[in-house]
């Protein structure tokens, strides 16, 4: 194992764990000293919740050596993993050195993220005997392991990498080498324009991780996630998609490339988008310790239906069964004025039509499951007051709901976070560079996803999912939002992705 970070350190603890002996070798004692830390408390923290015993513990790591030196720790290797930074000069003079030193059939495999495998295999004397296999972080965790080949593997490395996965206990997908492979556009392009939104102010960071867990269902923030994968990381992995893909989904978010550059790389360095200390997280900026002041809900409000009749229903008994009154417009006397909103359509237009539009707040229910939300999208135009918002948030808190802020734009806030996203994994069936289960089964086993993107897609409707992009794609003129024509066309004829 050929490098001991956050990734290197997983995957030397998933093989030992497995029985087979590791040689691990780190550029300097520091970063060994580092790695092996790592491992150690990954394995504590087994042993704590009763999945290992401290024998077991014991066993694992006597099966893990440090190499004095590359050439020396490679020689007797039938495997290098290498997994070193995401820099191809580094990983072209890590894979030049293990051309000299391994056995001309020991499989030289690349962690890489993004980078050509093919570039790395050439510059070797022994080109097919060069993959990739890429682990999701935290790799002990996640199920998914991406196998790639190149046009000069022969079909047998792939096959015995995809066993030696299978025997990990983990699901191989096998791929060509595409920048990225299957995940990574998908993922990092999302991750990208979460931080677009939290860099022009459009949400806290808070905000935009909860729209992501509560009101969509992932197991983590966009933000939390980036914090996870490290921002350095992140950065590269975002450059090297740029450059062999293209478009602006890729083009890394100036707040992305700052706080890397700031060395603020995420959980590793204790702070990226947040602070991290022993038992607990903070927002890193202080946007989000001011959000959402206490206030009463109020007693009476107005509720404006503006076309979203069947969800003015529902949140009219919801509101009445919380004990607060409801009333239709134009009642005189309320406390707030609530207008059922939904993503493509805009709430400044019912707040004018009534008396007193700084009073008006949008409200928009979401969640994973479409009959139980569980987030409610509080949209609020530049004329709602302060006090306004607030005594939204606190009438949510007493419906039992979680709630967001967001501005008054097609999408609101978890839409416009995931629906180009889901126009993405559309994209990637449409061009044939994976099918609709394949991109499902990859974001679920490698991301944690409860359901794919494709299915996710199907469940909201090619149709409503298509309304609100042309929506952010007319007020934005963002090509990115630009809806694939495969989705168009699903829309059209009111058909699935997933048969
Ligand atoms: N190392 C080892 N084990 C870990 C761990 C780590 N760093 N983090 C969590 N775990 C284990 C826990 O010990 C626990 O194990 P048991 O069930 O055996 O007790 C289990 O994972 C669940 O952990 P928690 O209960 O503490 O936390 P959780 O339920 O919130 O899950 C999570 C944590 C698994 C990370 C989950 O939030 C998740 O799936 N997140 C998405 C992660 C993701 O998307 N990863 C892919 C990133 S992209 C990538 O890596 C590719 C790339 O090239 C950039």
């Amino acid at each position: 194992m050929v490098g001991l970070g956050t990734m290197g350190s997983g995957i030397a603890e998933i093989l030992a764990r497995s029985g087979r002996s590791v040689v691990v070798v780190e550029a300097n004692d520091n970063a060994l000293a580092r790695g092996l830390a790592a491992l150690h408390a990954s394995l504590d923290k087994a042993v704590a919740r009763g999945r290992l015993t401290h024998a077991d513990k014991a066993q694992i790591i006597a099966r893990i050596r440090a190499a004095d030196g590359l050439a020396a720790g490679a020689a007797g290797a039938d495997l290098v993993i290498e997994a070193v930074a995401e820099n191809m000069e580094l990983k072209r003079a890590v894979f030049g050195e293990l051309d000299l030193a391994c056995r001309p059939d020991t499989i030289l495999a690349t962690n890489t993220s993004s980078l050509s495998v093919t570039a790395l295999a050439a510059g070797t004397r022994h080109p097919d005997r060069v993959a990739g296999l890429h682990f999701f972080n935290p790799a002990p965790v996640m199920k998914l392991v991406e196998v790639v080949s190149t046009v000069l593997s022969p079909p047998g490395t792939a096959e015995t990498l995809a066993g030696l996965v299978r025997a990990l206990g983990k699901t191989p997908i096998q791929v060509g080498d595409r920048a990225g492979f299957v995940v990574n556009p998908l993922l990092l392009a999302y991750l990208n324009h979460a931080v677009r939104l939290l860099d022009v102010g459009y949400a806290t960071s808070g905000d935009i991780d909860k729209a992501a867990t509560s009101g969509v269902g992932l197991p983590m923030g966009p933000l939390a996630l980036l914090d996870l994968i490290g921002l350095d990381t992140s950065l590269s992995i975002l450059e090297a998609l740029q450059a062999e893909l293209g478009g602006s989904r890729f083009t890394p978010a100036p707040l992305l490339r700052r706080l890397a550059e700031a060395g603020l790389t995420g959980r590793k360095a204790g702070r990226g988008f947040y602070e991290y200390q022993r038992q607990s997280v903070h927002a890193a900026r202080a946007d989000d310790t001011v959000h959402h002041m206490a206030s009463q809900p109020p007693s009476t409000v107005v509720l404006i239906e503006d076309g979203a009749a069947p969800l003015a229903a529902d949140l009219t008994s919801t509101i009445t069964e919380a004990g607060i009154g409801v009333a239709r417009p134009p009642a005189a006397e309320a406390d707030l004025i609530l207008v059922a909103a939904t993503p493509a359509r805009r709430v400044l237009d019912a707040a004018l039509a009534c008396q007193s539009p700084g009073d008006a707040v949008g409200i928009h229910l979401v969640g994973p499951h479409a009959a139980r939300p569980a987030l409610a999208e509080l949209v609020i135009t530049h004329l709602t007051k302060a006090s306004a918002v607030d005594a939204a948030a606190a009438l949510a808190a007493k419906i039992g709901l979680e709630s967001v802020t967001t501005p008054d734009r097609p999408g609101f806030l978890a839409a416009a976070m995931i629906y180009p996203h889901l126009n993405d994994a559309a994209t990637m069936v449409q061009d044939g560079y994976a099918s609709a289960a394949d991109i499902d089964t990859a974001m679920m086993l490698g991301c944690g996803y409860p359901r794919g993107p494709l299915e996710m897609l199907d469940d909201i409707g090619p149709a409503v999912v298509l309304g609100v992009l042309s929506a952010m794609h007319a007020s934005s003129g963002d090509p990115a939002f630009v809806p694939a024509p495969l989705l168009a066309e699903h829309a059209a004829a009111g058909t699935r992705f997933r048969c």
